[in-house]
């Protein structure tokens, strides 16, 4: 079994912080399919939840949902982690957590039992060492504490995916786990699995320009290795953009998320 996806598939993670830290400003104004499956991941929470003390927000980004946990956790203290030093610059006077710390998901700068609660919304689709992080999580949940997680895996950007191999088969588009790999690291994982499912989401572009502007926006746009280097030409992205067509719907050009909702508990 493929444990993790090997580290050349992900892009390094300087340039994951480094896109994550640009796009900082930008991301909140484009982060609405984010904002769903985030609240969605809010409401996976058990309801053990409730009682805990300290919760963690693992790749926060912009905070949102460290503030959303803070409302909804008020007596409880907050530590928001994330790879990207902008997003924390961005997030820190916004509030919601009582510390903003830089962080990496795979090596948590966090002491053992130190939380009850670990919240992580779309950011460990950028971990290739997935049981580091689930190895991780247990090390600093308090027994029986809860790790709620939101990823992607295959099928997310398809769309973008197929087109790009009908104009010139480079990798254009993020890698992603498939769903089986997050069900079988789950379970072999030291964390006891409540829940694990997948949802599709789809989003409506008027064009592949509006499209492509949304994923800079987010940071969240191919750094993958293997992505070829110099300028996109012109003839290219017209071929890209006349393979897009064909996946056009009455809305609009379809661009799919396969998001995976993971709820684990450690043993009390
Ligand atoms: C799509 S954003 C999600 C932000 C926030 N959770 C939300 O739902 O709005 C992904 C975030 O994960 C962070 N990230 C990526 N890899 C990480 C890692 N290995 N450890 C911690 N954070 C990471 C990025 O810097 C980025 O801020």
């Amino acid at each position: 079994m493929n444990a993790s996806l090997p580290s050349q598939s992900l892009p390094d993670k300087r340039q994951v912080a480094a896109s994550f830290s640009r796009a900082a400003a930008s991301y909140d104004g484009v982060a609405a399919l984010q904002r769903t499956v985030g609240m969605q991941l809010l409401d996976k929470l058990p309801e053990s939840t409730t009682q805990a003390q300290r919760w963690l927000d693992l790749g926060c980004g912009t905070g949102y949902f460290s503030r959303e946990l803070s409302a909804r956790l008020p007596a409880a203290r907050g530590v928001a982690v994330d790879i990207a030093e902008g997003m924390l610059r961005h997030a820190r006077p916004l509030g919601g957590a009582q510390d903003f710390i830089a962080g990496d998901a795979e090596a948590l700068p966090l002491r053992d039992n130190s939380t009850e609660l670990i919240f992580s919304s779309l950011a460990l689709q950028w971990c290739a060492d997935f049981p580091a992080v689930l190895d991780e999580a247990r090390r600093v949940l308090s027994p029986g504490g809860v790790m709620a997680f939101s990823s992607l895996c295959i099928g997310t950007l398809q769309e973008l995916r197929d087109s790009w191999q009908t104009v010139d088969g480079f990798v254009h588009v993020n890698r992603f786990r498939a769903f089986e790999d997050y069900l079988t690291l789950c379970a072999n994982s030291d964390l006891q699995v409540v829940h694990l499912s997948r949802r599709a989401e789809v989003l409506h572009f008027a064009d592949l320009r509006q499209l492509t502007h949304e994923l800079k926006a987010l940071g969240a746009h191919n750094l993958n290795p293997g992505r070829p280097g110099g300028l996109t030409g012109r003839a290219r992205l017209r071929a890209l953009a006349e393979a897009y067509e064909t996946f056009r719907q009455p809305k609009g050009l379809p661009a799919t998320y396969q998001v995976v909702y993971g709820v684990l508990r450690k043993d009390s």
